[in-house]
């Protein structure tokens, strides 16, 4: 019975064991983590809010329906068609960018690629990282350019929020934050932030902090994470419930067994 119970708890342990240990990726670049929780449902929503007002209008989410998102991240269906549905009216379209892809590719030089799945192909702490790694740059045509991503054609659409951050360097990687979810630091004049292994001064403040600015990525990084696989919601809810169930009926048949072998002896 007691071997039955270790194995148990150790089957336990590899299903409840969060994912956050998945693969880095970004060839050696240092990632920092995102701390993620995709319980949280206000979390979500508020990445879900980002995605459509900032991302929406260049990238598309086209394996996803806004109905599905709704009903997924409890979101009232007429918050929903008030304030994210911009590219349509009808709530059980897939979330498809405006944007021609041919206007796209003259603009930047290349179309934004469709976002639905890219948390599974970049993983999160790749997207994490990236969203907070963009810098001014004026020897790039956009003016922006972004530490983990050389000489990228996205231009840093979140400016107003983060702030205009500009490039001081490589750090020791002793000095590097990766696994610091927040990294600002005061040294007295404009804030210095970290961002993977690469420091930033922020020269100009957005409306967020830099510890704000990290929370809200760590909310549109989730909900990306969420689009790359919608049903890991409802997985993680039939899995709980299902160990729930082997624990009863563990304890049953083991009565069950006592009483049978009880008359034996
Ligand atoms: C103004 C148009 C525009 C907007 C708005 C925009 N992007 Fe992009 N994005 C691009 C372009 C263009 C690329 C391709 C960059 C390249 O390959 O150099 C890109 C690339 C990316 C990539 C890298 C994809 C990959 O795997 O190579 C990610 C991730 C991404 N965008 C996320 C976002 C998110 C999240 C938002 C909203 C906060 C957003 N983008 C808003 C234009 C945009």
């Amino acid at each position: 019975m007691r071997k039955l119970i270790t194995a148990f708890f150790a089957m336990m342990v590899t299903v409840v064991a969060p994912s956050s240990a998945m693969a880095a990726g970004g060839h050696g670049a240092v990632l920092d983590e995102v701390h993620m929780n995709m319980n949280d449902k206000a979390s979500l929503q508020n990445g879900a809010k980002l995605f459509v007002n900032y991302c929406l209008s260049c990238h598309s989410a086209a394996y996803s329906r806004y109905n599905r998102v709704a009903e997924d991240l409890d979101i009232p269906l007429a918050l929903l068609k008030e304030n994210m549905m911009f590219a349509t009216d009808k709530e059980g379209d897939l979330m498809k960018s405006t944007m021609p892809e041919d206007d796209a590719r003259e603009w930047f030089g290349i179309a934004p690629p469709d976002l639905t799945l890219v948390a599974r192909v970049r993983k999160p702490n790749w997207l994490y990282t990236y969203l907070r790694g963009f810098y001014q740059d004026e020897s790039s045509p956009s003016g922006w350019n972004n530490s983990l991503f050389e000489n990228v054609a996205m231009p840093h659409v979140l400016y107003e929020l983060q702030g205009v951050q500009r490039l001081v360097g490589k750090v020791e990687a002793a000095e590097a934050h990766a696994g610091d979810a927040h990294a600002a630091v005061t040294d007295g004049t404009n804030p210095i932030t970290i961002v993977g292994d690469v420091k930033f001064e922020l020269e100009h403040p957005g409306k967020l902090s830099p510890h704000e600015f990290d929370v809200a990525m760590t909310d549109l990084t989730a909900f990306l994470t969420y689009l790359a696989e919608p049903a890991q919601l409802q997985r993680k809810k039939i899995g709980v419930f299902t160990l729930a169930f082997l624990v009863i009926l563990m304890g049953l048949s083991y009565l069950l067994k006592k009483e049978y072998w009880r008359d034996v002896h």
